[in-house]
């Protein structure tokens, strides 16, 4: 269409290529997305290409005309990425990919970084587990090394009893073993880098997480800031230079006795970071966009304090969300299922107190109560 503009490929149709959608229409975009289902949460904001996100084909014609393409999802497989990059630039780029969605890989990177992460092992076979367990000790988390999402695919390992259950839940396939990290509180950076490596970091927030899945954030996290929001900047930072990565990129973090750990990485918009929508300057989506395209990107900074609450499984009531105050509903149109990320909601006020009311008023509501 003329006069129409730019247009960006999706790898993934989810929410968050829902929410990258509603950030990037009022910039002139238009987006095409790929992903297995017809029902994809998307198609709303743009047009949907049914098939296998392992259809290299289908991810190159997806490409074909676009002026770059992204992915919303870290478990898209490298080949379909780097079929689609010889089409567009792809950004970030496939080794962030490729990084991100094995666990082995990520940590050993990070760990030549010289960058703290909990101490962890390879494990390969059943024997390798043993071998494992008795270098890095009890407690453990066994995880698998790809695929893993929302806690799938990990298992806490207490006792000597707990590893053929493990074993015999996670399947035979290569797997790695953590030191399983007694922290005080989990917190996430979102980090924007652009095409000409400018890097800014959003304020430090604070992630709550139950059965493995983000059920809410605070943001800025509360507490004395400085010192943590320096140190996981500079994580954020030197990760984001070393894989050249060109977009928004999300570093959860473990804090124990003041430090921080390096839990995992995502190279893309985040959970831990929809609280920009309306709680910083510019979101997490408009700078991904803005940085992928080569455009200068927005200020990361805060508006007052900010409070988000995951809906799991099915919407809470609209109206009971909507009559608190400061809160923002987002429904991401999918339909409901047990543990499925449904929805959203965010709250802000303009003081820490504020917003932890608001966020307890959101989270009666969430919670059915
Ligand atoms: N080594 C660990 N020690 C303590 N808790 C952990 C560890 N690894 C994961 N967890 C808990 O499980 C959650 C999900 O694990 P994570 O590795 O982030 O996988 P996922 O890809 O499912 O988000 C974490 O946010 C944390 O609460
Ligand atoms: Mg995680």
């Amino acid at each position: 269409v003329e006069g129409a503009g730019p247009v960006v490929a999706v790898l993934g149709g989810g929410q968050l290529g829902r929410m990258l959608g509603l950030a990037g229409i009022p910039l002139g975009l238009r987006f095409r997305f790929l992903d297995p289902s017809p029902d994809a949460a998307a198609a709303a904001v743009g047009a949907l290409r049914v098939s296998s996100l392992h259809d290299a084909d289908a991810a190159a014609a997806l490409a074909e005309g676009a002026v770059v393409v992204t992915y919303e999802w870290e478990g898209v497989p490298g080949p379909t990425a780097r079929a689609a990059g010889a089409r567009a630039p792809l950004r970030p780029n496939a080794r962030a990919l490729e990084v991100a969605q094995d666990r082995l890989a990520e940590k050993t990177m990070l760990a030549r970084l010289g960058l703290p992460v909990p101490a962890f092992a390879p494990v390969d076979g059943r024997g390798g587990l043993d071998e494992a367990v008795g270098r890095l000790g009890l407690p453990a988390v066994l995880k698998t090394r790809r695929g893993g999402y929302d806690g799938k695919g990990q298992r806490v390992l207490r006792t000597a009893g707990d590893l053929d259950e493990a074993w015999a839940a996670l399947g035979d396939v290569p797997l790695i073993l953590e030191e399983h990290v007694a922290f005080d509180r989990e917190l996430s950076i979102i980090a924007v880098r652009g095409l000409d490596g400018t890097t800014a970091c959003y304020p430090l927030v604070e992630t709550e997480h139950g059965g493995g899945i983000l059920r809410a954030t605070r943001a800025p996290a509360p507490g004395p800031a400085e010192a943590g929001q320096a140190a996981a900047d500079a994580i954020a930072r030197r990760v984001a230079d070393e894989l050249d990565h060109v977009g928004t990129l999300a570093v959860e973090l473990f804090e124990r006795d003041g430090r921080l750990l390096v839990n995992e990485l995502a190279p893309r918009v985040h959970n831990s970071g929809h609280w920009t929508i309306e709680g910083a300057v510019t979101s997490q989506f408009e700078n991904h966009l803005r940085a992928i395209l080569g455009w200068p990107l927005g200020s990361v900074a805060a508006r007052g304090h900010s409070g988000m609450v995951n809906a799991l499984g099915t919407l809470p009531d609209r109206e009971r969300v909507l009559a608190v105050t400061g809160a923002h509903l987002h429904d991401y149109g999918k339909g409901p299922h047990p543990g499925r990320k449904v929805g959203h909601v965010t709250v802000t006020a303009d003081t820490s107190a504020a917003r932890d009311q608001g966020l307890a008023a959101i989270r009666a509501v969430v919670d059915g109560r």
